[in-house]
């Protein structure tokens, strides 16, 4: 959707990672976890291989949901662009400013409570 429309397609691919939220009637409170420490480790993966990757939040979930016939309980979390990195001098400008832009991180402070 949006903005990601403008550079998701020239992905080599686009994966899917999708949570099921109850399995045999039973509700699955980890499900979202799971599907995220899935994607998580995928990126570990394909890094390592040599690939990149690019999360997104911003998709279609209906859409997305329709296409690969997911019933009820089979619910779209994200979607992943992987692959080779391409050539970013041929972006356009927006797209290219913000690739380029130096990245900062939040402090790991931040995350953590060291003491209660
Ligand atoms: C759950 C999630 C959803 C995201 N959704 C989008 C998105 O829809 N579009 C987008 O361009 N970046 C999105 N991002 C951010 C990018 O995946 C990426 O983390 C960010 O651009 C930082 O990239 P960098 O590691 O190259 O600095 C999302 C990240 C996460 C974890």
């Amino acid at each position: 959707m949006g903005f990601n429309q403008s550079w998701a397609a020239d992905a080599g691919a686009l994966v899917v990672f999708a949570s099921v939220a109850s399995l045999d009637g039973q509700p699955m409170p980890w499900a979202t976890y799971d599907t995220g420490q899935a994607a998580a480790h995928f990126t570990v993966q394909a890094h390592a291989a040599g690939l990149h990757t690019h999360q997104m939040g911003g998709f279609d979930r209906a859409a997305v949901g329709e296409a690969f016939g997911f019933g009820d309980d089979l619910a779209a979390v994200t979607v992943m662009a992987v692959g080779a990195l391409g050539d970013i001098t041929a972006a356009p400008e927006a797209l290219r400013e913000r690739e380029l832009a130096p990245r900062t991180r939040r402090p790991i402070a931040e995350s953590i409570v060291l003491d209660a």
